[in-house]
């Protein structure tokens, strides 16, 4: 992808060049070997993932599913997905074989209303037990629906199924994905939006944008080094970015018309990358976090850790076809576009130059709902810290851990119903770490999110949220290559 080196309309540095200052991964030596941990094949029995094995080891899963009894009476909506081996084409020549919903990368966009009731018929079609995670539901009093094996419910076997009902809320841009071992990066995702009845933001069309890494071999944790500091473990090298499931040589096209507000519904489904997104000649309004809705904030760019949603309004006023650049932060893997094309411009080679250099903070996020149950002082506080194995004590150095302890030999966290809770996370690691927390959404610097990057090198985030969902809820780093290797805990009360 070009850079924007041309630009004589804008005098400010372009954001197209990554940070350097957060080298999330420079060099990777594969170290497969010494960390033992070989990833399942798909080739039949007994092939059961890492995570999976581990996560068994955990107590008090459930023996079977108890049927979702409607006790809320029958799903407004039912869907059916099918894992499956299948292939996917990234570009013109380019298939891979992967695991896939219903055939499909992303899976399946499953659309739901506000204050509807959802049934999910997930079977499983691979060689290995899965399960499905809702990102960024609430699942109010529905913590066996959560989709985390061993923790909230068994593993669907091959060739099983498990039927998921749940009432959606809260509204706005989230997702599913499997929270079996490495699958997630294997491509079993997709997006899960709950529309709103009505919106705070104005728009009169909209598009979702799903930015993935391109890994063409199977996932593994490999070692990323930072020279002196040793090996961390982490991700296997990408070959690229994908984004609505196509590398750049053939971007997906989103289509506009002049004069419309558009609203873009961006979801990093990633397992290891941040991503920094920008789109040419257009300022974004971002709207939503993580699903619920924000005061407008207009950037020109935005930083999205893995896991996390933006949800953001153009206003289509610049008539012709322009890049929307995603570019992997502090990794080598190559950048993903896809294609704003006004439906009055004939194709033609998009344009790059942006429309400032303005990047979103989070601190930069107002929640339009009210923060008013965050208010006064917690009812239990605990300071936890990012670290891993090899870096303090506790833990070994093929672990990530927090306090010390890597999931499943970690201590579960104790809380009680209807505590305010709060929650000061450090990160004594270099690298960054989104912190994704199930069944609910926190308050942190006057946002509500359910994942929230914690910067590297000391970076803290304090977050607050109200018991009131009682179960036994995950909370762990979505790089998916560190919660594999223990960077979990679990809030517990009933
Ligand atoms: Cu999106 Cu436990 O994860
Ligand atoms: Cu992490």
């Amino acid at each position: 992808m070009k850079t924007n080196n041309n630009d004589s309309v804008h005098s400010k540095p372009p954001m197209t060049e990554p940070l350097e200052s957060q080298s999330d991964s420079k060099s990777r030596i594969t170290r497969r070997a010494v960390l033992g941990v070989g990833l399942a094949t798909a080739t039949g029995a007994g092939a059961t993932g890492y995570a999976a094995t581990r996560y068994l080891r955990a107590e008090s899963a459930p023996e079977s599913q108890e049927h979702p009894e409607s006790t809320d009476g029958d799903p407004d909506q039912q869907y059916h997905l099918t894992a499956t081996i299948g292939e996917l084409d990234v570009a013109p020549g380019e298939t891979i074989e992967t695991w896939l919903y219903n055939d499909q990368y992303p899976g399946p966009e499953l659309r739901v209303e506000e204050g509807e009731r959802v049934q999910i018929t997930v079977e499983n079609d691979l060689p290995e037990e899965t399960s499905v995670h809702w990102h960024g539901m609430a699942l109010k009093d529905a913590n066996e629906m959560d989709g985390v094996p061993g923790v909230t419910q068994p593993p669907i076997e091959p060739s099983d199924e498990f039927v998921y009902e749940f009432d959606v809320a809260p509204t706005g841009t989230h997702w599913y994905h499997s929270h079996v071992g490495l699958q997630l990066d294997r491509g079993l995702l997709g997006p899960l939006i709950v529309e709103e009845a009505d919106p705070h933001v104005e728009y009169d069309r909209e598009h979702t944008i799903v930015l993935d890494e391109y890994l063409a071999s199977e996932p593994e944790v490999t070692s990323e080094g930072m020279g002196m500091m040793g090996g961390f473990p982490g991700a296997p090298p990408y070959d690229g970015t994908l984004v609505n499931g196509k590398l750049p040589s053939e971007p997906d096209t989103l289509t506009v018309m002049e004069g419309e507000r558009v609203r873009l519904r961006f979801l990093n489904a990633g397992s290891a990358t941040t991503y920094r997104v920008a789109i040419a000649g257009h300022p974004m309004e971002i709207t939503h976090a993580d699903g619920p809705g924000v005061e407008p904030v207009e950037v020109d760019g935005f930083d999205i850790g893995m896991g996390e949603r933006f949800d953001a309004i153009i206003t289509a006023n610049e008539p012709g076809t322009w890049e929307i650049q995603v570019h992997p932060l502090g990794e080598e893997a190559p950048a993903g576009r896809a294609t704003l094309q006004y439906e009055e411009t004939d194709d033609e080679e998009p344009r790059d130059e942006l429309s400032g250099s303005q990047l979103l903070d989070y601190s930069d996020l107002r929640a339009v709902d009210s923060l008013d149950q965050y208010d006064g002082s917690p009812d239990y506080t605990i300071d936890l810290d990012l670290s891993s194995g090899g870096m303090m004590g506790g833990g070994d150095e093929d672990e990530w851990t927090i306090n010390g302890q890597a999931y499943p030999d970690a201590d579960p966290l104790r809380i009680e119903e209807g505590e305010h809770v709060q929650v000061q996370v450090t990160n004594h690691s270099p690298m960054r770490h989104p912190m994704h927390l199930h069944g609910h959404h926190f308050e942190v610097d006057g946002a509500l999110q359910d994942t929230v990057t914690v910067p590297g090198h000391m970076g803290q985030r304090t977050l607050n949220f109200v018991a009131d969902n009682p179960g036994d809820w995950f909370f762990h780093c979505h790089n998916l290559y560190h919660m594999e290797t223990g960077m979990v805990r679990v809030f517990e009360y009933d």
